[in-house]
């Protein structure tokens, strides 16, 4: 190996991702891939702690994949697999669990959540799903995981669960560090400025999926919610406006006072507009390789497979390793 830091990250393919996922993450993971090892997964294991229809999670598995290679990711140059191919996470997972309190993993909000939200189905994945999380990263003993907000928390947890077992066991894991990207970090719902995007969304329009054809993705813009003035300006109050402006700003990279003196006397009708065809025409080329590349499912296999097969040989000595520091016998095979 180089000297190169390891960033680890997953996705879970619960259907396309929205325009937030896209800017706010898998769009950054592409460039990342010059300075750092990267290794990402779809989160297939994480996605059944809520009820999936088997079919469709499949179908959703392998579309994932193929767009976190349609959004720039390259399988020759990182590690892209899917995450139950690598048995080594859970082999870790029960380890990290024996080493997570029960405490510990009632305070997450992501738990307190999803079980508020399916209170018909509060199973013990759903609990534990941080310590699946902090196998996925410790096994490969990452040093850099990107994530947004809303899985902080989690990251912190994963760190104090490394801590503990080094102090159990000696020092083995790495602690891994948050890796933050400055821009675009959080997109708002097109129909409520104050909601983060969703796909859950029951308003369709509230939301644009990386996959929406350009008339839909104009048309949801033109419906976006804003406000009764009509200055294009980035100003406290103004949520709606300034989504748009930061999304536009995050395609174009044109900075705010750059987007202002565009529309300086324009109408929010042609601003929504210019918003929607930036953002369609960038995202053109990812929905052109995502058609390329799911039509090609023998490629597709034969990239996950040799993604899991280098996945499978990093972690493995890693995970054996810990088997051993944990005191069990070692496995004669
Ligand atoms: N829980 C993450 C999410 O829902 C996905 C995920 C699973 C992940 N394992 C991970 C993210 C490890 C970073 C590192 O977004």
């Amino acid at each position: 190996m180089d000297d190169k830091k390891l960033i680890f990250s997953a996705i879970q393919p619960t259907g396309t991702f929205t325009l937030g996922n896209y800017i706010g993450a898998v769009r950054n993971w592409g460039p990342l891939q010059e300075q750092y090892n990267c290794i990402y997964c779809v989160a297939d294991l994480h996605a059944i702690t809520v009820k999936q229809e088997p079919a469709k999670l499949r179908q959703n598995t392998l579309a994932a994949y193929a767009l976190l290679m349609a959004c720039g990711l390259d399988p020759e140059r990182s590690i892209l697999f899917i995450q139950s191919h690598a048995h080594t996470h859970n082999d870790l997972n029960w380890l990290l669990c024996c080493n997570t309190q029960f405490g510990e993993l009632s305070r997450m909000t992501q738990f307190k959540d999803k079980s508020q939200k399916h209170p018909d189905d509060v199973n013990a994945g759903l609990f534990t799903y941080p310590s699946l999380m902090a196998a996925d990263i410790l096994a490969y003993n990452a040093d850099l995981v990107p994530v947004g907000v809303d899985q902080k928390q989690h990251l912190e947890l994963a760190r104090n669960i490394a801590q503990r077992f080094n102090q159990r066991y000696g020092d083995f894991f790495k602690l891994p560090e948050p890796y933050i990207t400055e821009v675009g970090a959080k997109i708002m719902s097109l129909q409520d400025p104050t909601k983060k995007m969703s796909k859950s969304d029951e308003n369709v329009n509230a939301c644009i999926l990386i996959l929406d054809d350009k008339d839909t993705i104009v048309r949801k813009f033109k419906r976006a919610v804003t406000d009764s003035e009509a200055e294009v300006a980035f100003r406290e109050g103004k949520d709606g406006i300034n989504n748009l402006m930061s999304i536009y700003s995050c395609v174009t990279g044109k900075d705010y006072a750059a987007i202002e003196a565009e529309f300086a006397g324009k109408g929010y009708g042609d601003f929504k507009l210019a918003v929607g065809e930036a953002v369609a025409d960038s995202l053109e080329p990812v929905r052109t390789e995502f058609a390329r590349l799911i039509n090609d499912k023998a490629y597709l296999k034969d990239c996950y497979t040799k993604g899991a097969e280098k996945a499978m040989k990093i972690s493995s000595r890693i995970v054996s390793k810990a088997y051993h520091k944990v005191g069990f016998v070692d496995r004669p095979f």
